[in-house]
């Protein structure tokens, strides 16, 4: 039904700002609704979420737990070209991704990037939002201004900590700096030079995340639950690279299957060997937080085989499955993949190296000036 409601609108709803509610799959295991005749507290967190990642996931999960119910505003396409250059993906995407996330309850289209006394005061009043959330990290306007200060200045304003070591500006410098190393590659073979296998790992060691996955982490993304006694439940395996739009319109259809959906996420080496040696873009632990944070998966499992059999070496990985009668193949409902949102950013690289150039002034900063704040 979400697809429905957010494609069904999508052309009145995208010239303007636009909010719709999305369905309850999660119940929640650590954020438990406060029940009776208490008010509910509403909170509003806004962003761009561009090629969305478990950092973004993590921000909204703890701003979730800020309240009793989320609504996010995800900013328009406009605003980010003037404040921060060209998103990768269109607001649509960007939508999708957001409303995929099992903590959202509700989400604004075409957000404004900076907290407006007018937009503010609609949040309060239309929207019933109690309090304003951002990451602990400066948002800046172009003009040096803090995009948040007057929700500030009203005392509505709550602070959560970022999340280190991924950002979309450190996944689109990944996707350059291998395309640079593809292309330097390249040079080296037309000169009929042996390959440095030591500039190879260099190279590649340059773009590798600098994400340290927990045990907590991963519980705090997990649903803690198994399937019931007689659920029907649901196998579906991929890579789930640079999670997109795509991702969450097959996860939804593969959930409506059954009753529990169990996602195995492959190795980083499984992905290398099909997908070629800069792949995966995210490793193992980044796609499976992406993949879990989504409201239509129930479990994953970190590093799946190819093959959905204990025999190693069938040419069909499925072909146990198909012989038990429990194979079916889902169409995919987009044509997004993983390597076209790649091709976005290697087409128009000198637009992307620019707003990761500006962007990276203000990581540095962040990271040399962070205050710590309470929250995880
Ligand atoms: N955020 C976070 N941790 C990250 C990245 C983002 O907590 N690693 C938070 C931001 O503080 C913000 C929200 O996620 O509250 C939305 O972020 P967004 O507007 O997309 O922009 P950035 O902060 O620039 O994130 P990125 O660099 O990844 O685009």
């Amino acid at each position: 039904m979400l697809t429905a409601a957010l494609l069904g609108v999508s052309t009145s709803y995208f010239g303007g700002i636009g909010v719709f509610s999305l369905p309850h799959l999660w119940s929640d295991c650590f954020h438990k609704k406060k029940c009776g005749k208490k008010k509910r507290v509403r909170v509003y967190m806004d962003g761009c979420f561009d090629l969305m990642h478990y950092g973004h996931a993590n921000a909204l999960r703890q701003a979730k737990a800020l309240g009793d119910e989320l609504v996010v505003g995800v900013v328009s396409d406009e605003e980010i070209i003037a404040n921060k250059g060209p998103p990768v993906l269109s607001m649509e995407e960007r939508l999708a991704l957001v409303s995929g996330l099992k903590w959202v309850d509700e989400v604004i289209a075409n957000a404004p990037y900076a907290i407006t006394e007018q937009f503010m005061n609609r949040l309060f009043n239309e929207h019933k939002i109690d309090y304003i959330i951002h990451g602990d990290d400066p948002c800046l306007l172009p003009d040096g201004t803090d995009a948040y200060a007057l929700a500030k200045k009203v005392g509505r304003y709550k602070q959560i900590k970022r999340t280190e070591g991924v950002s979309s500006t450190d996944i689109v410098g990944r996707i350059l700096s291998s395309m640079e190393d593809t292309k330097a590659c390249e040079d080296h073979n037309n000169a009929s030079l042996p390959r440095d296998p030591l500039r190879a790992i260099q190279s590649k060691d340059a773009h590798l995340s600098q994400f340290l996955p927990t045990s907590r982490r991963i519980v705090q993304f997990s649903n803690c639950k198994g399937p019931g006694p007689n659920a029907r439940v649901v196998y579906i395996d991929g890579a789930f690279d640079l999670f997109h739009a795509g991702h969450v319109e097959i996860l939804k259809k593969a959930r409506q299957l059954g009753d529990f959906l169990l996602v195995g996420i492959y190795t980083d080496q499984i992905v290398s060997e099909h997908r070629g040696s800069y792949h995966p873009i995210m490793h193992l632990h980044e796609r499976s937080l992406s993949v879990l944070a989504c409201r239509y998966v129930d479990e994953v499992i970190i590093g799946a085989p190819w093959e959905v059999t204990k025999d190693m070496g069938q040419s069909d990985p499925y072909e146990v499955a198909k012989s038990m009668g429990i194979f079916q193949l889902l169409e995919s409902p987009k044509s997004i993949t993983t390597t076209s949102v790649a091709q976005r950013i290697i087409a128009n690289h000198e637009a992307y190296m620019k707003r990761n150039a500006k962007k990276a002034v203000s990581e540095k900063k962040y990271y040399e000036q962070k205050m710590f704040v309470s929250g995880d």
